[in-house]
């Protein structure tokens, strides 16, 4: 018998993960690989925020703030939920994290009891069923689909709700399907928990990047909402590790009970740089999303001529989950091919959920050249094999 966790064995490892490592070691090889598996922003970070983070270091701000992070940083999330959405946000409610990881660890630990069930898209971000497994919950996986955009079926949600339901968790701009939930989306959603006395989870992490109407949050529509959201995406700050909760405010003191013993707090001035990025940079994230938007012009098409199936445009986020069961129906396989054969890097759609499967998630956080690149390869490489 193994003495590792239950827990710990419950997690399911993210397949992508291991694509980056073997693309590494072929480019350690000596081999151009086209990267199109990871969703980390190309561009740097906006110098603005950058030079935020060096002031505030020189001016000595290195050490703990509060748990619940900087004040300054939680008037600016307010201030922006109201700039954004209209909507008026108390900054006792906002919790910083670092990143909007840590901030589901403090959602679903302060709102799940063991045996409590979450419903959550299929396919879906995978940490989503493993924080909700690690910490005794069950996740309930409802299937979406292309041909809906990858938008939730009410009915289909409805249907998922148990006595047990504790929460109903939504992600738009989506992660891996690109797919955006309309404001009728959100009031329907938010209507259902209000009715049946669930919380939704939104996160929105990609809010910023979207090509066709404004995003909605979920608080314009229902206060039985936890909001996640982080800087990675939007402000191409993944390695700084910043985020936030915005929580109903029985659950802000449980979430700080264990920022204080798990987390402590958000780097000092990553928060200072954060604040910054809120206040001055919106102009370059409408630079950043004007140049996502080409690339997503370009991609959609140009995969669609090489033989994968796109059924709706995606809207938001920097991905693409083409349909590949034209070329195979086992996505682990074939992008493992894709990579040794084509020298192209994709992470499968099985990494996401069983509805993910014959699935290929194509990030185009990435320059259009490369893009171009890689959908050449894709395209000789469907010649010769399929
Ligand atoms: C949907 C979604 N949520 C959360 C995260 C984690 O982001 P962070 O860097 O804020 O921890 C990611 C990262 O890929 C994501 O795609």
């Amino acid at each position: 018998m193994s003495d590792v966790s239950k827990r710990a064995s419950l997690i399911r490892p993210f397949v992508v993960m291991d694509v980056v490592a073997r693309a590494k070691e072929l480019e350690a090889t000596g081999r151009d690989i086209v990267r199109l598996e990871i969703g980390d922003p190309d561009f740097p970070t906006p110098e603005v925020i950058t030079r935020a983070a060096e002031a505030a270091m020189e001016a000595g701000d290195t050490n703990y703030t509060e748990s619940l992070g900087l004040p300054d940083l939680r008037d600016a999330i307010a201030g922006h939920m109201h700039a954004a959405y209209g909507v008026g946000v108390d900054p006792s409610a906002v919790v910083v994290t670092q990143g909007s990881s840590p901030a589901m660890l403090l959602l679903f630990g302060a709102l799940l009891d063991p045996g409590d069930e979450v419903v959550m898209a299929d396919p879906c971000y995978p940490a989503y069923p493993n924080y909700v497994s690690f910490l005794g919950g069950v996740p309930v996986p409802v299937r979406v689909r292309a041909e809906d955009g990858f938008r939730f079926r009410l009915d289909e949600v409805e249907r998922a709700l148990t006595p047990r339901t504790k929460a109903i968790m939504v992600n738009s701009p989506c992660n891996p399907t690109g797919g955006v939930l309309g404001a009728e989306d959100l009031e329907a959603l938010a209507d259902l928990a209000e009715r049946r006395g669930v919380w939704l989870a939104s996160d929105e992490i990609y809010h910023g990047l979207e090509f066709g109407d404004r995003s909605h949050t979920v608080l314009e529509f229902t206060d039985r909402a936890f909001v996640l959201n982080g800087f990675s995406k939007t402000y191409a700050m993944t390695g700084w590790r910043l985020g936030y909760m915005i929580a109903p405010v029985v659950f802000v003191r449980p979430a700080e009970k264990i920022q204080q013993n798990f987390f402590l707090c958000a780097n000092h001035f990553v928060q200072v740089a954060g604040t910054a990025a809120l206040l001055h940079a919106q102009d370059e994230v409408a630079r950043m999303r004007a140049q996502y938007d080409e690339r997503r012009r370009y991609l959609v098409p140009a995969l669609r001529s090489v033989g994968l199936r796109v059924a709706t445009e995606p809207l938001g986020a920097f991905y693409v989950f083409a349909d590949a069961t034209g070329w195979s129906r086992d996505s682990l396989a074939l992008a493992g091919r894709l990579l040794e054969e084509a020298g192209v890097a994709v992470a499968p759609g099985i990494d996401f959920g069983p509805g993910g499967e014959g699935f290929l998630r194509f990030s185009y956080a990435t320059s259009l050249e490369r893009l171009q690149e890689g959908v050449r390869r894709l395209g000789d490489w469907a010649t010769r094999h399929v």
